[in-house]
């Protein structure tokens, strides 16, 4: 009584179904998979984040994030050498600041000579060719780990729009090639854009971390920058709400018409949808930030041996070249850089 499906009498071949269009001539060798192969990751899409912290030859590891570590500045120097000789085009950098040194106000961030503009200068001062990225948003510097200055349990915007232009100043001042401001307050493009204009910085780009959503994804980063047992509440009343698309392309387009020279989406594989909206609508050079819970993901399932780490990476960073992206924020970018150098 073993069910046999009957083959009606008039059943069509498959040729017959396809009409001879068989999708997987193309996929039948390594060489033809090859030639027809739409996109490429190359070390020029990769931008590096790297932890910095104070002090001299040290080097902490981020037990959340295996084999990402905070740096003093003459290491970070080293790992941009190496950085540049792999090929990788720029880094991005992030403080994790002297528990002593975070107020209320994050006002250490308006000190020409913190940790942040003194490894940019040691940076550009022994690796010239390589690019730097500084993230202008307050949490580092706050006793509270929000982006903005806190008020009466209110994140005040203007006010941190002020603070965070002027700490663009200073960044630019001390090398900076490209100001990203991470705190999706209302305005802080344009105000940045001017203050860098004013200050003569006509040549500072910037990467508009245009559409930040509110995300479980941020966790291990909090962890790096030491913001995870300060941070009270969410910062739901300045990212994005993680169930909006529409919002996303308004604030990407906001940020444009303000001055943005290129528009990031953070975090990044949850969001590829994001990233094809704004490639397609906006057609200007698009980043996406791979973020920290995404890379701990992949390793923590790599070194289990529950996926091949290696290849969930490299895949990974391939759907973000077919999402649209001109280029990736990721921790994997030495390893990655390493592997595609054969
Ligand atoms: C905040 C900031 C965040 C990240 C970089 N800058 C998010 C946050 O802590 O809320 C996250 C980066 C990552 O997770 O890798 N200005």
């Amino acid at each position: 009584n073993k069910f046999t499906p009957a083959k009606p009498a008039g059943a069509r071949s498959v040729d017959e179904i396809t009409g001879s269009r068989r999708l997987r001539r193309m996929r039948k060798a390594d060489w033809s998979r090859r030639l027809v192969q739409e996109n490429r990751l190359s070390v020029d899409d990769l931008i590096w984040p790297i932890f910095i912290i104070d002090g001299e030859n040290r080097k902490e590891a981020i037990p959340a994030m295996p084999g990402v570590f905070r740096m003093s500045v003459d290491l970070a120097v080293k790992e941009a050498e190496r950085a540049a000789k792999l090929g990788i085009p720029a880094l991005a950098t992030f403080p994790n600041v002297e528990m002593g040194l975070r107020d209320q106000t994050g006002a250490h961030i308006l000190e020409p000579d913190n940790i942040i503009n003194r490894a940019t200068r040691a940076i550009k001062a022994a690796v010239p060719e390589i690019g730097i990225i500084t993230d202008v948003a307050l949490d580092p510097f706050t006793s509270h780990g929000h982006d903005g200055i806190l008020r009466d349990g209110i994140i005040v915007n203007d006010e941190t729009v002020a603070q965070v232009a002027a700490a663009a100043v200073l960044q630019a001042a001390a090398g900076s090639d490209i100001i990203a401001p991470s705190d999706m307050m209302d305005g802080r493009i344009g105000a940045i854009r001017d203050a860098l204009d004013d200050n003569g910085f006509h040549d500072v780009a910037i990467m508009s971390y245009a559409t930040k959503f509110a995300s479980a994804f941020y966790g291990p980063y909090r962890e790096a920058i030491g913001t995870q047992g300060l941070l009270k509440g969410d910062k739901k009343t300045y990212y994005i709400d993680h169930a909006n698309s529409d919002e996303a392309v308004r604030e990407a387009e906001q940020d444009l018409a303000e001055g943005a020279d290129m528009l990031m989406v953070k975090p990044g594989l949850p969001y590829l949808d994001i990233i094809r909206r704004l490639k397609d609508e906006f057609r200007v050079p698009t980043f996406a930030y791979q973020v920290s819970g995404e890379y701990s993901m992949i390793k923590a399932a790599g070194a289990n041996g529950w996926i091949d780490g290696e290849k969930a990476m490299l895949e990974s960073l391939l759907a973000f070249k077919r999402a649209g992206c001109d280029g990736i924020l990721t921790y994997f970018a030495p390893e990655v850089a390493q592997i595609l150098k054969g």
